[in-house]
């Protein structure tokens, strides 16, 4: 098993791409502390994973726009497991879209804190001990959003440009010690932050929820959306012994979409 041994934490484990992760480390052998806002669900996800691979498990409900929560979230998983994360997949996230002219600071705000700032401080909470074991992984999930514009999402694009900035320059102060620092950059994934996507556009447009869907999976070369699962076989790689050579990347799972 690729991850015997290893501990992971991951944001927004309760739903969607950050589920899928979880699932996907455990089959491995990790044990997972999943965190997000809405306990009931990574109480769901903590006790999946338990009953299907045996493996320990804790559900954290933490929101990581605040360091008082993180910091917190990061202390209880260090009770239970008894050790930090080996791995820290950050990948909690919100997306919202209005035109830029339209959107005010507290959207602004509301992506920045969450995307990005999230991203610093579960990363700050969890190195210090990864540098002391000489081992870590930190994989940010981020998007193709991070490495190109499109109209109506500035401030998402933006937190997520931000995540491809602190990869890059995290990657390279740790590389020698035994730490990658990678994103991934998917495109559209069949998750609830895509169906809210599709109601957003019927709502502003007046399109079908069958058309709206149809112009996102255009988005793609392969005209289709992206699958959870396969995001997470990524983050498998790059959390594995195997991946230990891929540093300071971000990777697309997107179809061909992005070609940089
Ligand atoms: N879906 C896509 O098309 C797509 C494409 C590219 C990148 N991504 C990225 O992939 C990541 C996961 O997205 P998803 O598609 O799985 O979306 P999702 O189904 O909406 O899940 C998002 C997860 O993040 C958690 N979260 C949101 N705000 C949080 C906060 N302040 N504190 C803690 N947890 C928070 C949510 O839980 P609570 O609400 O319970 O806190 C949920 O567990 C995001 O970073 C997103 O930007 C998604």
């Amino acid at each position: 098993m690729k991850l015997e041994n290893k501990l992971a934490f991951i944001t927004g484990g309760g739903r969607g791409i950050g589920r899928a992760i979880a699932i996907a480390f455990a089959r491995e052998g990790a044990a997972v502390a999943v965190t997000a806002r809405t306990r009931v669900q990574v109480e769901a996800v903590a006790k999946e994973v338990a009953d299907q691979f045996g493996v320990d498990s804790l559900a954290l409900e933490c929101d990581v726009r605040n360091t008082g929560w993180v910091n917190d979230a990061f202390a209880l998983a260090l009770t239970h497991f008894g050790r930090g994360p080996d791995i820290l997949v950050n990948n909690a996230g919100i997306a919202e879209s209005e035109l830029f002219i339209k959107s005010d600071e507290l959207m602004w705000e509301r992506h920045l804190n969450t995307n990005l700032g999230g991203t610093f401080r579960c990363t700050h909470a969890a190195l210090p001990e990864m540098v002391e074991r000489g081992w870590g992984r930190i994989i940010n999930i981020a998007s193709i959003a991070g490495k190109t514009g499109a109209p109506y999402v500035s401030a998402y694009a933006a937190s997520k440009h931000g995540v491809l900035g602190l990869t890059r320059s995290l990657a390279l102060e740790v590389a020698a010690q035994g730490i990658t620092v990678n994103a991934i950059c998917p495109g559209y994934v069949d998750t609830e932050m895509t169906s809210r996507g599709v109601e957003n556009i019927v709502a502003k447009t007046g399109k079908s929820a069958e058309d709206a869907l149809t112009t996102l999976k255009k988005m793609s070369p392969q005209n289709r959306l992206v699958t959870a699962e396969e995001v997470a076989a990524l983050a498998l790689l790059l959390a594995s012994e195997e991946g230990r050579g891929i540093n300071g990347q971000a990777i697309n799972v997107d179809g061909g979409t992005v070609l940089f």
